[in-house]
């Protein structure tokens, strides 16, 4: 099965093939040039299309590599709707945590639920997400707050990845909030056995004074460094706890969040192999301070935009709206951006030698816009993809688009 995305008037594509990130001080160095782009099963073949058997339309549109969320909370149960107007209206996210409300609240609603209605609500997400550009990413355990319920969370993360379109990667949050009834020193023995007995790609751990302290991240980043896994952090999101220098220590992949980063930590973040993952759609919705991220791009960071998507801080599931408030928010440029969602996310989930980026033997994970590449966060709310190619396959058209193929 051969397809072919023809006359494109921009095509996003790295400064040299086979990087496994780009820091964002080269950003400007990403090509966005007109051209062709050749999918031979189900990889990219070069950029000059002959005939093939599918052909897409490009004129007047920009092509990019399908977008990467590394950061999402999916499987979860329901919604917290109601939360958000208390949020507001004024309620701190602390306050509602402690009257039995944020995580402890997803967490009842996943007990109470079905598997199959809970992989129901992941997969019209998943769905969702692949008609906004994201073709592929990662999900994580951290509703279940007890052995069992993390276990069957990991199961059903499994799972979900089994019925979706998009490879998924499944991060154990063995540390997401400390269950009724225990303690963070206590919870870590049983998130030890769950890091040791349950199957998922990276650890991970909630760094907060609602949740756990930067000496539970340090025994996160010990059972990482026993286990092979990489090891991933919530942090600084509503204060600044010098979480990062700590998970740096322990060879973090990513630290998620930073809105409260502290100024001293960020060359230090910039020079590492570490993420810099932020989450601009949790900053906004939930109030919150504005990472140092423009500074963090100058120094050179591995900078990651994801959408956070989970019930209580983050219900968005389009990177395109991501990108917009990244560019907005950050003051970064339209490449800073676009690599924050492609090429580096990749990274963080260890993917970025067969997928992120539009280069010759790579996964054909394309993305048909409806215009240029600046219009992504400039026409802030519109979908701007027309088409989604997955894997070689063209499993998604905007019925205003389908002019534009010829099967
Ligand atoms: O990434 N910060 C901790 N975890 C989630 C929020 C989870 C929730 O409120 O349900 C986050 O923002
Ligand atoms: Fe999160």
């Amino acid at each position: 099965m051969t397809l072919a995305l023809r006359g494109a008037v921009q095509i996003l594509r790295p400064p040299e093939d086979g990087l496994p990130y780009l820091r964002h001080d080269r950003a400007a160095e990403l090509r966005l040039e007109p051209g062709d782009v050749a999918i031979d099963g189900g990889h990219i073949a070069g950029f000059e299309a002959g005939a093939a058997d599918v052909e897409l339309d490009a004129s007047g549109c920009a092509v990019l590599p399908g977008f990467v969320d590394c950061h999402t909370h999916l499987p979860f149960a329901g919604w917290r709707a109601e939360e958000y107007e208390r949020k507001v209206t004024g309620v701190p996210y602390a306050e509602i945590a402690r009257a039995g409300g944020g995580i402890a609240s997803s967490a009842r609603s996943l007990a109470s639920m079905s598997d199959a209605a809970v992989l129901a609500q992941a997969e019209d997400l998943a769905a969702e997400m692949l008609r906004h550009g994201t073709t592929a990413f990662e999900g994580k355990t951290g509703y279940g707050l007890s052995r069992e319920g993390e276990e069957r969370a990991a199961r059903l993360g499994r799972a979900l990845g089994e019925r979706v379109v998009q490879p998924m990667r499944l991060t154990g949050l063995f540390a997401h909030s400390v269950p009724p009834g225990t303690t963070a020193d206590a919870w870590m023995d049983e998130a030890a056995a769950l890091a040791r007995g349950c199957d998922v790609d990276a650890l991970d751990i909630f760094v907060e004074s609602v949740a756990f302290g930067n000496e539970h991240l340090e025994l996160m980043g010990a059972l990482a460094r026993e286990t092979g896994r990489p090891l991933r952090a919530h942090v600084e999101q509503f204060a600044a706890h010098r979480s990062v220098p700590v998970a740096l220590e322990w060879d973090a992949r990513s630290v998620d969040h930073l809105s409260c980063l502290h100024a001293d930590d960020i060359a230090p973040l910039a020079a590492a192999e570490c993420a810099a993952v932020l989450l601009p759609g949790a900053e906004l919705l939930g109030g919150e301070h504005t990472p140092p991220a423009r500074a963090l791009a100058d120094a050179g960071a591995i900078g990651v935009l994801a959408t956070d998507l989970n019930p209580g801080t983050s219900p968005v599931a389009s990177m395109p709206v991501i990108i917009g408030l990244g560019v907005r928010r950050y003051g970064w440029s339209v490449r800073e951006a676009l690599l924050a969602a492609t090429l580096n996310a990749a990274w963080v989930l260890g993917w970025s030698d067969e997928l992120g980026s539009l280069e010759p033997g790579k996964r054909a994970d394309v993305l048909l816009l409806d215009g240029p590449a600046e219009h992504v966060p400039y026409r802030f709310g519109h979908n701007p993809v027309a088409a989604v190619v997955a894997g070689g396959e063209l499993v998604w058209v905007r019925p205003d688009q389908e002019w534009r193929v010829r099967r």
